[in-house]
């Protein structure tokens, strides 16, 4: 962790008091600042509500909302809507995976790519929807995902 990033941290628990009950605001305001809860933050949390980094890793690895891990460059998430499950979602994600060599909720190891699912984008028309970073891109195949992604093949 940075200087930057530090000073950051030790500024959003100044905000606190310390007190055990403050665990998952504080690691919910970390995470919307830093995008996952390093293991460094993890530790300063735990020092700061007197508890232990066993603790705080327990909580930060039971609620599916908390990452340990940054997210990738690009995040690719698929709908999992019903408009998309009904025309093919489960056969795109599992193409997905099979191209990006990860499962749901996992970022590659050179931190390039997330891939996680989602309800719904609003893009319901395009059915089945798969989403790189902020561009929707609809009516997919599994053969749309190879093309999305021409240098993994
Ligand atoms: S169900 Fe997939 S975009 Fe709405």
């Amino acid at each position: 962790m940075e200087k930057r990033e530090e000073r950051l941290l030790r500024e959003i628990l100044s905000f606190y008091k310390g007190q055990q009950g403050e665990l998952i605001p504080i690691l919910l305001q970390v995470q919307a600042n830093f995008g996952y809860l390093s293991e460094k933050a993890r530790k300063l949390i735990a020092r700061f509500l007197s508890i232990t980094e066993g603790q705080v890793y327990s909580i930060a690895s039971f609620y599916s909302q908390f990452r340990l891990v940054p997210l990738g460059k690009k995040r690719v998430t698929i709908c999992r809507g019903t408009a998309c499950h009904i025309r093919g979602a489960p056969r795109i994600l599992e193409a997905t995976e099979k191209v990006l060599g990860l499962k749901e909720g996992e970022t590659s190891s050179d931190l390039e790519y997330t891939l996680e699912t989602v309800a719904c984008f609003g893009c319901c028309a395009l059915a089945p929807c798969i989403r790189i970073n902020k561009n929707v891109h609809g009516e997919m195949t599994p053969e749309k995902v190879k093309e999305l992604f021409p240098h993994l093949k």
